[in-house]
This record gives C-alpha cells, sequence and structure tokens, in this order.
C-alpha cells in the first residue's frame, strides 16, 4: 500500500495506457508521453552499461541491442497471469507518476483508461498494482474516457485507432457495456506490418524495416485520392534513392477500413431506431491512428446510403483519452468514484 502522509491538496493524474504510447496528465499542468516499454539487461555487459536493473520508454528502445524489450500491454490490455509482465507494466505506471512529480506527502488520486474490451480480471489485477502508487484509483473504459473529453456522452459513435486495435464504442448516456462496443485488432501496428511488405515487394533493392515503415506512414499516411505524391529517401546497397510510394501507403492505410465500416453498421444498430440520425452525425475518431489523412472523408463517403453522415476527429486525438481521465478526476468527488468505474481506495 502506498503510504504518503496525505498532507498537501491531491495531485490528480489521468493515464492512458497503450500498447505503443502511454499519456499522462495532471491538474498541475503535466502533459507527458511515454512510449509504454519496459527493457531489462540481456546479460551483465548490459547491466554494466545500463548501470540500473532496467530502463522505461524510447531510452529502452534505443538500446534495444542489449537490452530485452517488454511490451506490458498487449493490444492494450495486461498480458494475463504472467508475473514478468505485471512487474513491467507496475515499472511503467510508476515512471508514468513520477512524470507528474508528486512532491511527498501528496496524497494522488488517478483515473487509468483501459481498453473497453479488458477482462474483470485484468481491471483488477491493473488495480492491484495501483494499489502501491496512488492512494485512490479507477480503472475505466477508454472511449468512455474519450467521450468525456469531447461531452459526446449520448448519441455518439467514438472509434479509438490505436496502434494494436481499434475500438469502436457506443456511447448512449449510460457507460458502456459490452454490447455496445467492438474490437477491430486492425489498426497502427497492421498498416506498418502491410506497408513494410508492400515496399519490399515493389522495391526489393531497398533496406526496409517495420521501424521505417511506421515512420513513413505518421509523416505520409493517407487515404482515398492522393494530393501529392509520397516521394520518401532510402538507402539501396548503402546509398541514397529517391522512391514514389504513392500507391504502397494508400493501400497500406487503406487496408482497416472496411472492417472499421461494417462494424460501425453493425454498431449503429445497437441506438434506437429514432437515434440513428443523430447518432450519425456523431462519429468521432480519436488515437494516434486517426491522424491518417483523408481518413474521416473514406469513412462517411462507405456511409452514403445513411443520409447525412458526419465522421470528424477529435481536436487532440493523441491525448483526448487521457485529458478525458484527468477531466473526470477533477469533476467528479472522490466518494462517487465507485459509481463510475473499478475503484481501489487506500483504508488510510
Ligand atoms: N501522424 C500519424 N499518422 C498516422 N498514424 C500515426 C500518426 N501518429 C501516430 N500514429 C500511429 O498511432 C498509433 C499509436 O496511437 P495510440 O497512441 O493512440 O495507440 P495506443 O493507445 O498506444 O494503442 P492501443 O490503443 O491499441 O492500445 C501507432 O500505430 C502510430 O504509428
Ligand atoms: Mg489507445
Amino acid at each position: 500500500m502506498k503510504t504518503s502522509g496525505q498532507k498537501g491538496n491531491p495531485l490528480l493524474l489521468g493515464i492512458d495506457l497503450g500498447t505503443s504510447r502511454t499519456m499522462v496528465l495532471s491538474n498541475r499542468g503535466t502533459r507527458d508521453m511515454v512510449r509504454s516499454v519496459v527493457g531489462y539487461p540481456r546479460d551483465i555487459i548490459g547491466v554494466k552499461l545500463l548501470h540500473d536493473s532496467h530502463m522505461i520508454g524510447e531510452d529502452a528502445l534505443k538500446r534495444a541491442s542489449y537490452l530485452h524489450i517488454h511490451y506490458p500491454l498487449e493490444d492494450g490490455v495486461l498480458k494475463e497471469a504472467n508475473d514478468q509482465a505485471a512487474e513491467a507494466a507496475k515499472l511503467l505506471i510508476k515512471h508514468a507518476i513520477s512524470l507528474a512529480n508528486p512532491q511527498p506527502g501528496d496524497p494522488i488520486y488517478g483515473v487509468l483508461g483501459v481498453p473497453a474490451r479488458a477482462s474483470m480480471f485484468n481491471k483488477n489485477q491493473l488495480l492491484k498494482i495501483t494499489q502501491e502508487l496512488l492512494d485512490l484509483s479507477m480503472v475505466v473504459s477508454e472511449p468512455f474516457m474519450a467521450a468525456y473529453e469531447i461531452d459526446q456522452l449520448n448519441n455518439a459513435i467514438i472509434i479509438d485507432i490505436g496502434a494494436g486495435t481499434t475500438d469502436i464504442c457506443a456511447m448512449k448516456g449510460i457507460i458502456p457495456s459490452g454490447e455496445d462496443q467492438v474490437t477491430v485488432l486492425k489498426a497502427g501496428n497492421y498498416i506498418d506490418l502491410v506497408l513494410e511488405n508492400l515496399i519490399r515487394e515493389t522495391h526489393p533493392e531497398v533496406q526496409m524495416t517495420l521501424n521505417l515503415a511506421r515512420k513513413i506512414k505518421e509523416q505520409h499516411g493517407f487515404v482515398g485520392e492522393p494530393k501529392e505524391e509520397v516521394v520518401v529517401n532510402l538507402r539501396k546497397n548503402g546509398k541514397p534513392v529517391t522512391c514514389n510510394l504513392t500507391r504502397e501507403v494508400r493501400t497500406a492505410c487503406e487496408t482497416i477500413v472496411t472492417e472499421i465500416v461494417e462494424q460501425l453498421q453493425n454498431l449503429i444498430m445497437v441506438f434506437d431506431p429514432e437515434d440513428q440520425e443523430e447518432v450519425l452525425r456523431n462519429i468521432y475518431l480519436t488515437g494516434g491512428g486517426c491522424r491518417i489523412r483523408g481518413l474521416a472523408d473514406l469513412i462517411a463517403s462507405h456511409l452514403k446510403e445513411y443520409g447525412q453522415v458526419v465522421v470528424r476527429q477529435v481536436p487532440d486525438p493523441d491525448y483526448c483519452g487521457g485529458s478525458g481521465a484527468l477531466k473526470l478526476a477533477m469533476e467528479l468527488p472522490p466518494q462517487y468514484w465507485e459509481q463510475v468505474g473499478h475503484v481501489y481506495r487506500s483504508s488510510k
């Protein structure tokens, strides 16, 4: 159990735990991101090079040659029944909390976002981890946090395109239940893989890696008709070459669209028929993956026969879930937290 003196004003945190990135926001102005990875030295040389037992985030990725890299969240969910993953998750969350710079004696209250589909076991496991780190913690579903942030809790659909999964959630004025949400296992990571393979096929002579494919996608990703050519400098036998990757980037980015549209069509039917017209005008894209250009328009165009359909990107897709978590922590008096999510409360 965490043992703060509980003297200061509470430090309130919103934490969005993702497969690839964890976002941390606080009521004192913290707005930070850490890659969701923990690295452990492979052997004694690594221990010497690291001067520590582990390293978190981007720093660990840069040292992958001598570290074992762990992703404690798989498809956004804590890997089940695995002590090492739980330990890595704890190190990651501890690091995330430290980014908010808690002062000795500060009570720390945190709202943590987990994927909508996280099991009860998973939520409890996460709360167990936070017991030693926070005085009060609540686990809530990520799409709900995003909806809370943009004030779209009723007659709206949230599509969160992350790295591991795309989560689509119907907001009906209540905490979303199992039937209100679907998960598609195609998101940013899947696009990266398709893009890497496409470039390898069409440009077998250039050196391509998954990481490079991801960077190309993040810089140039688009769907629909190209507004400009995607021209990228790559390496062939160590020498620079210029490649036109317009077709490859478009094809890879469009691979996630069909399934999103299909699931969207299913989810529209969980709403009352009288509400569906309003719902179709309230479809929101969030998560890092939604920054692919043209995505909102392409999804809307696939739903033409439904009448007027408006698909929008939320104003701040990377931090929308985390901001919603912080907003909830700031607006909801702690005595009501049990009514909204799964809660751990220290007995002090
Ligand atoms: N500008 C961009 N264009 C396209 N994709 C991007 C861009 N910026 C980030 N991404 C992608 O967004 C994904 C990360 O998004 P996000 O941080 O929302 O995921 P996550 O929450 O870690 O994952 P998950 O929700 O699946 O657990 C990565 O696949 C990344 O490549
Ligand atoms: Mg996410």
